[in-house]
């Protein structure tokens, strides 16, 4: 970089570093030359390691370097809009790229290249929207179980005097059930209560998790219904609270296997993504959980507001399994999403992971 003003010699330098966008420069052999920490985080490898890379190996994309030489030629600039970018075997970016070539009496021509990932900026507002529809599920939830907790202890309580009261053995069986019921109700209202009861955080493989799930809902379905598994058994354990995982997976798995029974297909699987943003936070590594069924799919107008507590589409629903779940998965500064069709329909569990070892964070090498 050459100093903008004599003033403020790292003006320019400190913008480019701080730029969303990434920008690289190309020489006219269209070798890598220059990119910026954003470029870093999206190719997700350290400029010194990737600095001399030539544009075909970057890219990954014959028709664009084709496009790129013929700009660094004719000395025309271009713009490509949502350009589908294969940056590893498991990461596809959509972005917008101008290619600008610059003429230098020394160095011959160079090409600036400006990538904007747009895929990125509309996952952000609709994860926001996501957000901000589950805190707002999230208290009316608890003001509608705190409701329900108060009468429920009195109800129990005075069955529990009328039992003593009762002599013969045969009407006891009615006040144990009062009793019972009353329990189910308040443990359904503690979990509603969610945050109260505080995260017990312990190192997890999220594999002890879907596993779990797995058996549990097995047993429950008839073998009609199939629970495939398609695991990256190389995902590094995350601090969380194993119990609430298993619920807000149990709560997904059960969903697909009510939709498929009394036949059909789940699959249970698990990836990580690297540089991936949740939310406003850009994470690391990320882990990505999908729940994927064969079924009938949500209906259409049921899809925007399935994580609404009370929205139901079954009989004897309760409309609280997806609500429930993605507020246990927002604790976990994850989030839950949803796509739905006929014949396919994927819950994928976002949660980032925090590295226990060195080892995974770093960045995968860019081929
Ligand atoms: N995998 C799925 N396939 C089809 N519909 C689904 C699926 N998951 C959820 N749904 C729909 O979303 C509704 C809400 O689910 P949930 O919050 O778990 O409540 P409940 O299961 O008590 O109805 C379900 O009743 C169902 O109509
Ligand atoms: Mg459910």
């Amino acid at each position: 970089m050459t100093p903008p003003s004599p003033s403020r010699p790292d003006l320019s330098q400190r913008i480019l570093e701080n730029l969303h966008t990434t920008v690289l420069l190309f020489d006219q052999q269209l070798s890598l030359r220059h990119i910026n920490p954003a470029g870093e985080m999206l190719f997700a490898v350290s400029a010194g390691r990737i600095v001399g890379t030539r544009a075909h190996l970057l890219f990954n994309h014959d028709e664009l370097v084709a496009a790129l030489r013929t700009a660094v030629a004719t000395g025309h600039p271009f713009t490509e809009r949502e350009l589908v970018l294969a940056l590893a075997p498991q990461r596809k970016v959509t972005v917008d790229l101008t290619a600008i070539p610059l003429r230098d009496p020394q160095s011959g021509t160079e090409l600036l290249v400006e990538l904007n990932e747009i895929d990125r900026q509309l996952r952000i507002t609709r994860d926001e929207g996501i957000l901000a529809q589950s805190a707002a599920t999230r208290a009316l939830v608890r003001g509608l179980a705190h409701e329900i907790k108060n009468p429920l202890g009195g109800l129990r309580g005075a069955a529990q005097l009328l039992e003593r009261e009762l002599a013969a053995e045969e009407l006891k069986e009615y006040t144990r059930v009062i009793i019972s019921e009353a329990d189910r109700l308040q443990n359904l209202v503690n979990r509603m209560l969610g945050p109260n009861a505080l995260p017990h955080k312990q190192a997890t493989n999220i594999h002890q998790v879907t596993e779990r799930v797995r058996q549990v809902v097995q047993a429950e379905v008839p073998e009609t219904v199939h629970i495939h598994t398609d695991y990256d058994p190389s995902i590094p354990d995350l601090e969380a609270d194993r119990d609430q995982l298993i619920q807000a997976v149990m709560n997904l798995v059960r969903n697909a296997a009510q939709a498929v029974s009394p036949r059909g297909h789940i699959t249970l699987r698990t990836r990580t993504l690297r540089q991936y943003t949740i939310g406003q936070t850009r994470h690391k590594l990320v882990a990505r959980i999908e729940v994927i069924d064969n079924g009938p799919g949500i209906p259409p107008e049921m899809l925007e507001n399935v994580f609404l507590p009370m929205v139901t589409g079954r009989a004897d629903g309760t409309g609280l399994g997806l609500p429930i779940a993605q507020s246990l998965v927002n604790q976990h500064g994850g989030l839950i999403e949803c796509e739905s069709q006929p014949g396919r329909t994927a819950f994928t569990i976002l949660l980032p992971l925090t590295p226990v070892a060195a080892e995974a964070e770093r960045p995968r090498h860019t081929r």
